[in-house]
């Protein structure tokens, strides 16, 4: 036997001794049960009450459980803002076989928030972010979905790995014929290094590759084809099943998850979408003007808008967030809030 440790959160909804004792008492048995605990192996529990709450001590719950034998002890907690209200905190530490790596730390009511990382399978959420090139899908997924532990899935590297694939292998990017004939040979998978995601064609880290203009304009040629798109959709599909995601790219909403939780279609000025790309292009070395940038980003967005399938669009459902003269904090924390709220609904 040795020492583990588990961590459980809730939330009350009013500042009552009935609440506060009966919440605390599910949170606690939950953390029993989730690690198949027994009560006498339980040897003390520290609590945390936020300074919202005071008619009761949550270490009375403790006891009216049946707890009679572990030591108990409560704290007040550091008022810090714009932490969850109303919130009981609690560090159970107990004998157990189990690796501490096994530990199931519970999560209820509002407190669901602090960890949605550990959302449980009927909680996932899928976050769909569409809009044009440059708008900042790609900067913001990848810091909501770090905030909120989610994967970012970034649907735009796999339409530019299939173009990078006709362009490596002198194949017309133009001519629908000549790509479909070669589908079967690409294969794109996703792979994490360093908490960061690289895109694998056949078996070649492509993730630096893809950026150039040249595969931004094949990205959006190949995109029109509809058998490349069912090919990458029911990849998209099969990634977003399994976890919670933010994934980014022109048909999420309409297409790819229209039951996605979280929708957003996130535009800008043409000419401020330019200037961005342009800045992160010329940052990583490359060298394009800022009028290439312009006519690149003019053509795709015709591209992407006028195809017959999955064309860019906004879902009926989605809220639309022009982004021209919004950080990218703003955006970020808007679509985090967004998730929060969808998570403390259900
Ligand atoms: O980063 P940027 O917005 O410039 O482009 P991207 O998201 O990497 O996507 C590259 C191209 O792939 C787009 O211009 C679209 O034509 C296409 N695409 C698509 O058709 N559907 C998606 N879900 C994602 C990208």
């Amino acid at each position: 036997m040795a020492t583990r440790a588990i961590r459980g959160a809730t939330t009350v909804r009013t500042n009552t001794r009935e609440e506060i004792i009966s919440e605390t008492g599910v949170m606690l048995l939950e953390m029993l049960e989730r690690n198949s605990i027994k009560k006498e192996d339980v040897i003390s529990v520290i609590f945390t009450v936020t300074s919202d709450l005071n008619a009761a001590f949550p270490a009375t719950a403790a006891r009216s459980i049946g707890l009679t034998r572990a030591g108990l002890l409560d704290f007040p907690e550091l008022n810090v803002t714009g932490s969850l209200k109303m919130c009981i905190r609690a560090l159970m530490f107990i004998d157990g076989i189990m690796p501490q790596s096994e530990i199931n730390h519970v999560y209820l009511n509002n407190a669901i928030v602090l960890r949605t990382d550990l959302l449980k399978k009927e909680h996932r959420v899928a976050v769909a972010l569409d809009g044009p090139a440059g708008s900042g899908k790609s900067t913001i997924a990848k810091m909501a979905a770090k905030e909120l532990g989610f994967i970012y899935i970034d649907t735009g590297a796999m339409y530019r790995s299939v173009a990078l694939y006709c362009i490596d292998k002198d194949i017309d990017y133009n001519n629908e014929v000549q790509v479909l004939r070669k589908l079967d040979n690409i294969n794109i998978t996703i792979e994490n290094a360093n908490r960061e995601q690289r895109y694998i064609l056949n078996g070649n880290d492509v993730t630096d590759l893809i950026r150039s203009p040249e595969v931004s304009d094949g990205a959006s040629k190949v995109a029109a084809y509809k058998a490349v798109r069912e090919k990458l959709v029911a990849i998209q599909r099969e990634l977003a099943s399994k976890q919670s995601v933010i994934m980014d790219g022109r048909d999420i909403g309409t297409n790819v998850l229209p039951k996605a939780e979280v929708k957003v279609f996130m535009t800008g000025e043409v000419e401020e979408r330019a200037r961005r790309r342009y800045e992160e292009l010329h940052l990583k070395g490359m060298a394009v003007t800022f009028e290439e940038i312009l006519e690149d980003i003019k053509k795709r967005d015709y591209n992407d808008s006028h195809r017959e399938y999955n064309p860019l669009r906004q879902a009926d459902d989605a809220v639309l967030l022009d982004t021209t003269h919004m950080s990218v904090e703003e955006v970020k924390d808007y679509i985090v809030a967004e998730v929060k709220k969808y998570i403390k609904e259900v």
